[in-house]
């Protein structure tokens, strides 16, 4: 052993195991891979459907090949996992963890620290640097399964949502990191990298997890609907897919809300839990989600391109208050669908630049319906632009 500060665990002969920090105790971790299955039943869908192996997670082949090797080969660098919500990030780890202590040791080798727990300094100093340091003499039996007992001697530090991390604590994290990589591997995953330091970065291998592609959406999906036993349409689900933009979770969540809807009710309004359940449609799903429909795009749009001023405001509004749609959610769509139109390119400049506008004030907290009015503006003088453009002046 090269450190001679690096204190030494006990041989631990039962399963329980104490650290010796004393916040380490008081907080008393439970990991959610480590979650009794029993309760499977009654979990939201997004847990009872968390990928249990590497395998079971979907999308990111290259990714989890990469880590396949890794571990193959016995050389599993400190990793860093980033991108957006409800991409497998937690998901990957956590079944990394799994594969690699199997499920006897993973409470015993691996701190899974996340955005619930306090992230400043102290932190770093006493939950990580404990656990960090403290070193297996003997390497217990590899758990069953797994080919890899040196691997599973190392620690894994799970640090969840590390771009909520204060910036003193990253700074005390570089020195601890490099200091225990004889025993310890930190797996740091967060939304954001521009949050982390770039020195902690840089000690990592980088996992960029991108929004998942609609075959991989739909395959979990598909695997749910069969477990589940839901009736749905393929309309519903090509909906769910487009709608839930590369974000599994949101995915599950508005299935099973749908599902739960799609229960009938008695005549008292009571549901009926074990009765036949209605078949979850196209616009379930744009009702749960409460986004606009295609068809209540269609009539704005052909309102605004098409009808004078006061009736396009009119249109707008009605639309939005009879289907209770935010206007961010109409002009994303809207905006989709001018891209779609060929227009001359000074039209084009107009109404993104616009609406791009109108956009960040709505995100500033300006009014639905005064910005509602501003859209309509902003489209209409494109449509003046363009009409003046097809009819140049006689003379
Ligand atoms: N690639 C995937 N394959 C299968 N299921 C997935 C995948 N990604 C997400 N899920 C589902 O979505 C849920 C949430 O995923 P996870 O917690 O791994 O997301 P995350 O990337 O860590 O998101 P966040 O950044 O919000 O923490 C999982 O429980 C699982 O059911
Ligand atoms: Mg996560």
């Amino acid at each position: 052993m090269s450190d001679d500060e690096m204190d030494i665990d006990e041989v631990q002969t039962s399963e329980k195991v104490v650290f010796s920090s004393k916040e380490f105790e008081k907080g008393k971790k439970r990991i959610a891979a480590d979650l009794p299955v029993t309760i499977g039943d009654n979990l939201p869908w997004v847990e009872k459907y968390r990928p249990n192996t590497l395998d079971d997670v979907t999308g990111h082949e290259d990714i989890i090949t990469t880590i396949h090797k890794f571990v193959d080969t016995n050389r599993l660098p400190h990793l860093l996992f980033y991108g957006p919500p409800g991409t497998g990030k937690t998901s990957t780890i956590l079944a990394l963890a799994r594969k690699i202590y199997g499920p006897t040791r993973i409470r015993q080798q691996v701190l899974e620290l996340n955005a619930s727990d306090d992230r400043g300094i102290e932190v770093v100093r006493e939950q990580i640097k404990t656990f960090a340091s403290t070193k297996q003499i003997f390497n217990t039996i590899a758990p069953a399964g797994s080919a890899n007992s040196s691997l599973a001697s190392f620690k894994l530090i799970i640090l969840d949502e590390a771009d909520a991390m204060t910036s003193t604590a990253q700074n005390a994290l570089r020195r601890i990191m490099e200091k225990y990589t004889s025993n310890t591997r930190f797996c740091i995953i967060a939304n954001y990298t521009h949050k982390l330091n770039p020195a902690v970065l840089s000690r990592c291998t980088r996992f960029r997890f991108s929004p998942l592609p609609p075959m991989a959406l739909r395959k979990r999906i598909d695997h749910v609907v069969a477990q589940e036993g839901v009736k749905i349409t393929p309309e519903a689900i090509d909906a769910l897919v487009t709608l839930s933009k590369g974000d599994m979770r949101r995915s599950l969540n508005v299935l099973q809300a749908c599902f739960a809807s799609s229960t009938p009710l008695d005549e008292k309004g009571f549901s009926i839990p074990d009765g036949p359940k209605d078949t979850i449609t196209e616009e379930a799903i744009y009702e749960c989600i409460a986004a606009p429909q295609p068809s209540d795009i269609q009539t704005i749009l052909a309102s605004l391109l098409g009808e004078d001023i006061s009736t396009a405001v009119r249109t707008m509004e009605q639309v939005r208050q009879m289907k209770g749609l935010a206007l961010v959610d109409v002009l994303g769509e809207i905006s989709v669908e001018l891209g779609k139109l060929e227009v001359a390119p000074e039209v084009r400049v107009k109404w993104l630049e616009g609406l791009a506008e109108i956009e960040w004030r709505l995100g500033s907290g300006g009014a639905e319906r005064i910005q509602a009015g501003a859209v309509v503006g902003v489209v209409r003088s494109g449509v003046e632009l363009m009409e003046r453009k097809q009819q140049p002046r006689s003379k």
